[in-house]
């Protein structure tokens, strides 16, 4: 049975202070709850990584990267390895959100290497893809969403689907308050889950976790997450605060 997952992407958010609090606020409003075959994850900024790590200890929550670079090492000033975040035990990355794809140009070229590099390093990867407005306007969400996963996924092994979940964000959704209805969002996870079974297996596709990601808060979460296809969300201004995110937890169970 595939994981449902709650992933918090703090993005560009948190001082260590801050971020430390949230961490803390996060794993005792959950301590006691039961949370059979769903994982959280919160993914702080680089540099409060290793102290998000040490809090996370002994606790369900698991701490994810953003970002980090293809290569093994050398001169790519400002940047972070994957061997860096394994070094300092983290062991989930995300990769390709739309804010990377958008403001740091990344692309789906760039990103498979990524994802091989992760992968190498045995880092588990969130990977991140969907359309624009102007993609689902004009009807052509189906075919960008498509190229996306071909594009960056579809070279990898089945054996390496295992560590990958994959996070549908329509762009137009993120942090605008406007969020994909639940059918919208169904819609698309069967069909990602239909091109996994066509380019794999069955089997691969019914063992991955698709989240949704844009908007989701308390208040629409637990239509969302109800759906068939949809395992779960990652989630960006809701899981700033500790209550909001846990609420969305709940609304998972
Ligand atoms: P949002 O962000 O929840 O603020 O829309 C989602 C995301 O960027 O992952």
């Amino acid at each position: 049975m595939r994981d449902k997952i709650v992933a918090g992407n703090w993005k560009m958010n948190k001082t260590l202070p801050e971020s430390k609090a949230l961490i803390k606020d996060i794993k005792n409003a959950i301590k006691n709850e039961e949370l059979q075959n769903i994982r959280v994850i919160v993914a702080p900024t680089f540099v409060n990584l290793r102290s998000a790590v040490k809090k996370a200890k002994k606790s369900v929550v698991e701490i994810a990267a953003q970002n980090m670079h293809q290569a093994d090492s050398g001169a790519y000033t400002g940047e972070i390895s994957a061997e860096m975040l394994k070094s300092i035990g983290v062991k989930i990355v995300i990769l390709g959100h739309s804010e990377r794809r958008e403001y740091f140009g990344e692309t789906d070229s760039l990103l498979s290497k990524k994802v091989d590099q992760a992968l190498n390093s045995k880092l588990e990867v969130i990977f991140c893809f969907g359309e624009v407005l102007e993609d689902r306007k004009s009807e052509n969400h189906f075919k960008i969403v498509e190229s996306q996963l071909k594009n960056g996924l579809f070279h990898l092994r089945e054996k390496d689907w295992k560590h990958i979940i994959l996070a549908y964000e329509p762009v137009w959704a993120i942090g605008t308050g406007e969020t994909a209805s639940p059918e919208q969002a169904q819609e698309m996870h069967k069909l990602i889950r239909k091109l996994i079974a066509e380019n794999y297996n069955q089997s691969i596709a019914n063992d991955v976790s698709i989240l949704y990601g844009g908007s989701v808060k308390p208040t629409n979460a637990k239509e969302i997450f109800s759906k068939e296809d949809v395992d779960g969300g990652l989630i960006g201004g809701a899981a700033l605060k500790a209550d909001d995110f846990v609420a969305l937890i709940q609304a998972i169970k």
